[in-house]
């Protein structure tokens, strides 16, 4: 069996004061809205409750599907690669940036370089240079493969992006993964799909093809993040539907509800020519507590 945690949405702080400078970026509007709805810090109290119940299950591996920062600050990409270290080595670790991480033009460069080694092909395991997108690491009998939708956006957007480049290289992935028989996981911030047509400022503009893209293609799970809510919800495979997971933010301050403060493990276990997965959320209750919130169970080929 192959545990695979996932986490997402950390929004690590703090954030920072503003230069003047700063004023004439989306940087105002950022720093207005994380003061009206959010308080997440780094090392806040929810967000190590979490990472220590996510430890305590030892997974063979853990996912972290992007919004890492809040602002796409220097500082903060600074204290993300401190976390990503403290969290596990990039052997242990695979990451993708969300649209907090790439807020401003100019901050690609900055995930891309300092965060590299967590967004590696196995190829590039030796020498990392910048990170590239899409990459794949195959883990035992799994396939991580890595997509970045993070782009710079207009001030109250938080739309996301993968592009035709990149979809054509994850179908090649995606066929390459396919024919070793692996357990095939996406990592994409921006759910593949929104249910609600009014959240479309915060959807994936070219979902339709990446959708498509995998359809084709085949996986057998797709993670993402950015909605900081428990969801679940499916996009049409060749033989049944694949199960697309998101998870909270991993630091949120609720407690109890699909929005609390968690994260999910994906157990998937190679049986009968396919494979079963089991997906467990666990999320801080209402007590403060942390504990099971969902269980479901998935058998592939999709
Ligand atoms: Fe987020
Ligand atoms: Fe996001």
């Amino acid at each position: 069996m192959f545990r695979l945690g996932h986490l997402s949405d950390v929004h690590l702080g703090p954030v920072p004061s503003l230069r003047p400078s700063d004023l004439v970026t989306k940087r105002v509007v950022g720093y207005a809205n994380w003061r009206r709805t959010r308080s997440y810090s780094l090392g806040s109290d929810a967000l190590e409750k979490v990472v220590s119940d996510l430890r305590a299950h030892r997974p063979d591996h853990i996912a972290v599907t992007g919004d890492l920062t809040n602002m796409a600050t220097r500082k903060e990409f600074e204290n993300a690669r401190t976390w990503l270290e403290a969290l596990g080595p990039p052997e242990h670790v695979t990451a993708i940036p969300g649209n907090h991480d790439a807020y401003v033009p100019g901050a690609h460069e900055r995930f891309r370089r300092l965060w590299a080694p967590w967004m590696a092909s196995d190829d590039d395991a030796a020498f990392v240079g910048p990170a590239l997108f899409p990459f794949m690491r195959r883990k035992g009998h799994v396939a991580l493969i890595g997509v970045s939708s993070a782009v710079a956006t207009a001030p109250f957007m938080a739309t996301g992006r993968v592009g035709a480049s990149q979809t054509k290289r994850l179908c090649t992935l995606l066929d390459e993964a396919g024919a070793a028989g692996l357990f095939r996981v996406i990592l994409i911030h921006h759910p593949p799909k929104l249910i609600d047509p009014t959240s479309a400022w915060r959807k994936l503009t070219d979902g339709r093809r990446f959708r498509r893209a995998v359809q084709q293609h085949g996986a057998e799970l797709v993670l993402h993040g950015h909605e900081h809510v428990r969801m679940t919800t499916a996009i049409k495979g060749r033989n049944g539907p694949l199960p697309a997971i998101g998870v909270p933010s991993g630091s949120a301050t609720m407690r109890g509800g699909t929005r609390a403060a968690g994260y999910a493990l994906h157990e998937i276990v190679e049986e009968d020519g396919g494979y079963t997965l089991t997906v467990i959320h666990r999320a801080i209750g209402r007590s403060g507590e942390i504990g099971e919130m969902a269980r479901s169970t998935y058998k592939s080929p999709f």
